[in-house]
């Protein structure tokens, strides 16, 4: 169904009347510093508004401008990462600081979308927002949005982009990409949404169809299972924990010795393993946890043990990044863990 120009301007119209009245108020709303930009769409990429929210504040009183953060060991911002996940975010934010120190910020789209961690929605969204480029960031919330105003069961990304493409109102991407956001979060939700309160319900063929939460078809997800044996050793109130190998889940945190099992290993081996690789004895299971990540579920064994005696190899949990899954682990072994 091709839109005609008049109903692309009601919708637009319809859009921006509702934005106006009811935009979140976000910390990173009406910005201009492109560094504070940027930080809050690489937060927003996998973590979500309630913990960008208290993430972009304590990122930006640890980092507050590009120069401090391009200074900063990468340590020292994996630490302040810690809870927001997907860590490969801190390591390339940090990566791309030191870039724009010595480039600049980019004055495109496509300059953005050369930095690393950047993403196509990513350098959209800031383009749209910084720079006023005319361009659509589209993510799950906009395929969803989109795919119930058009009743598109699978919309394809070459649709998608089309369909956006065609209603954004490049006068003012930035508010447009914003507006799209915010009824995507708050009223276009996946289950239940709010369609009294919607502005494009008039035009929204799900809507007229009676059921808007079918669009669109859910997408198969495959979760492969990965098992592993985890080991507490304390000595003196600190923890016995190591800095994960570079490339593998975690990479640079820190966390407690872990074992993955092989396809025909066995708890009991994987076991064996990390008491003879530290000379532990008098191991106790603790308990078992569940980790989703994903594309991955992850079945922790807990267990506590008599470590090597050496001091030095134990540190404060307080004083390392950590997973939030080893400090599901620490509580499990009932160490308190800030986060
Ligand atoms: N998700 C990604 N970017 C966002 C933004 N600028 N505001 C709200 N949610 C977002």
């Amino acid at each position: 169904m091709a839109l005609d120009a008049d109903r692309i301007r009601q919708l637009r119209a319809a859009l921006l009347s509702w934005y106006a009245r009811s935009c979140r108020s976000l910390p990173w709303r009406g910005e201009s510093d492109p560094y504070r930009i940027w930080v809050s769409e690489v937060l927003l990429q996998q973590t979500q508004v309630a913990t960008a929210v208290p993430g972009f504040h304590k990122f930006l009183r640890a980092f507050p401008n590009l120069e401090t953060l391009a200074a900063a060991p990468l340590q020292s911002v994996l630490q302040v990462w810690q809870g927001f996940g997907y860590y490969r975010r801190a390591e390339q934010l940090h990566a791309a600081a030191q870039q724009l120190v010595r480039e600049g910020w980019p004055s495109s789209r496509a300059g953005w979308s050369r930095l690393p961690g950047i993403g196509p929605y990513t350098s959209a969204a800031i383009a749209a927002i910084w720079l006023g480029e005319p361009c659509s960031a589209i993510d799950a919330n906009v395929r969803r949005v989109l795919a119930r105003l058009y009743a598109e069961l699978q919309p394809s990304f070459s649709w998608l982009v089309r369909r956006s493409d065609q209603l954004l109102d490049r006068s003012q991407p930035g508010r447009w990409a914003e507006a799209l956001m915010d009824l995507g979060a708050t009223v276009c939700r996946p289950a239940r949404p709010a369609c009294p309160e919607c502005p494009w319900r008039p035009q929204c063929a799900a809507a007229r169809a009676g059921s808007p939460q079918a669009y669109p078809a859910p997408k198969p997800r495959y979760r492969t299972a990965r098992a592993a044996a985890v080991l507490v050793m304390s000595s003196g109130g600190r923890y016995l924990l190591e800095q994960r190998g570079a490339g593998g889940l975690w990479a640079g945190l820190w966390g407690v010795p872990a074992e993955w099992l092989g396809r025909t290993d066995s708890q009991e081996a994987a076991l064996e393993r990390l008491l003879d690789r530290f000379r532990a004895t008098d191991p106790q299971a603790l308990g078992r946890l569940r980790y989703l990540l994903t594309h991955r579920t992850l079945e922790l064994s807990v267990y506590r043990a008599q470590g090597p005696s050496d001091p030095l190899r134990y540190l404060d949990p307080a004083e390392v990044p950590l997973s939030s899954a080893d400090r599901r682990i620490l509580q499990l072994a009932g160490v308190r863990v800030e986060r």
